[in-house]
């Protein structure tokens, strides 16, 4: 039975609107689909304005150009994350504050962020591992108190939420992905979400070029001209007419991975009574999509081996984040604050397990399955304290 980590959901509407696109023949940005997906962020995740973006990377990068952030500034952001959390900032001259996690959410350790703030500290980016909610109340406590800008890295988090609110929503800006990777697929894109209100007309030049052409386009003003920093940060209507067609099923899809999330949990919760793992954690008051299932094993070695097991048993296991602190690109960006023994725990001992709006019951349960026999062969082979499981 050979299962692939991630397999992207297709709904079947996508080659309908796309060939919607191409009859229309308004096939830049901004038409139709992308209205659309703008009016269904802004509606579910509660904020000033949502817009579309090439990708995730391409929505961060406008947030650190909304926020003026110029060489000398400081960004603190955790080390275990994508390497685009950090590379949006230094593009704009940023030097990047790296801060541990904590070991049970794999979420920046608010307490620590505390203890990296200086005199230039210009923002925060929390990232919201695997769609599980931040201590966004600290957070945010910590910053509005400091005038410090909070920009959420809610690349993973499509419609989770913090006691009803909807991940993305905390900071003054937000960035979504749609890669291939995540619940909601449209190949590459993303969504810059703007919750400070002050910051909309702006994060349209931004994204038009530098130019008011958006306003133009809604026949504000007669002609339209270089206003400011800008790029081509807006997708093709391509782009947004298949992730429309995720969006409108995104409620199943979060359902179906949030089952099999759930089956997962359960599945292994004698392993970890048995002390040979330890399952995810969500904070107080999160609710998850089922982005990420994953388990940390209690050694690095330990976690090396069963994926090797797992991936001769076929099924498509995979390692995460390498610590960008580590990284040969962080000696010029970044330091580091406090000991980062956290992100070297975590990051050595996570496994990702496969998951996929099509991944079945039996699928699941041979997983299970399987890192159970793991086990069951190192404590045979002596390796292993603990009883039968
Ligand atoms: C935490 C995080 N932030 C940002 C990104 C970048 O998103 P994209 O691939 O859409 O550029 C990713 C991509 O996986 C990510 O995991």
């Amino acid at each position: 039975m050979k299962i692939s980590f991630n397999y992207p959901h297709i709904t079947g509407k996508e080659l309908e609107y796309i060939k919607d696109v191409f009859e229309s023949r308004h096939l830049c940005g901004d038409g139709k689909y992308s209205q659309l997906c703008h009016g269904w962020l802004e509606e579910k995740i509660g904020c000033e304005r949502a817009l579309l973006t090439p990708s995730g990377t391409a929505a961060l990068e406008m947030a650190a150009l909304l926020l003026d952030i110029k060489e000398g500034d400081e960004v603190i952001m955790p080390s275990f994350t994508f390497v685009s959390t950090a590379n949006a900032f230094v593009l704009r001259g940023a030097k990047i504050v790296f801060v541990d996690i904590t070991r049970d959410t794999c979420n920046i350790d608010a307490g620590e962020i505390e203890k990296a703030i200086t005199s230039m500290t210009r923002a925060v980016v929390p990232v919201h591992y695997a769609g599980i909610a931040c201590d966004m109340p600290a957070i945010m406590k910590i910053c509005d108190e400091r005038d410090i800008a909070v920009v959420e890295d809610a690349a993973h988090a499509i419609l989770s939420n913090h006691n009803g609110k909807a991940l993305g929503s905390f900071g003054s800006l937000a960035a979504f992905s749609f890669h291939e990777t995540k619940n909601l697929v449209a190949g590459e894109a993303g969504a810059l979400i703007i919750n400070d209100a002050r910051m909309v007309e702006r994060a349209e030049i931004i994204r038009e070029k530098g130019t008011n052409r958006s306003q133009f386009f809604r026949g504000q003003i007669d002609k339209y001209t270089w206003q400011d920093l800008g790029s081509s940060f807006l997708p093709s209507e391509l782009q947004a007419a298949f992730l429309w067609a995720q969006m409108e099923e995104a409620g199943f899809i979060n359902a179906r991975r949030q089952a099999t999330w759930e089956m997962y949990h359960q599945a292994l919760k004698p392993l970890e009574e048995n002390g040979l793992l330890r399952r995810p954690t969500i904070s107080p008051g999160g609710m998850q999509n089922g982005h990420i299932y994953y388990v940390l094993t209690n050694t690095a070695e330990e976690r090396d081996e069963l994926m090797h097991y797992l991936v001769r048993e076929e099924i498509g296991a995979v390692f995460h984040y390498i610590p960008l602190h580590d990284a040969p690109g962080a000696a010029k960006h970044s330091r580091v604050c406090g000991n980062l023994d956290n992100t070297a725990y975590v990051s050595s001992r996570l496994l990702r397990l496969p998951l996929s709006v099509s991944l079945s019951q039996e699928q699941v349960q041979f997983v299970v399955d399987s890192i159970a026999a793991f086990y069951q062969s190192r404590i045979r082979k002596g390796q292993l304290q603990q009883a039968a499981l």
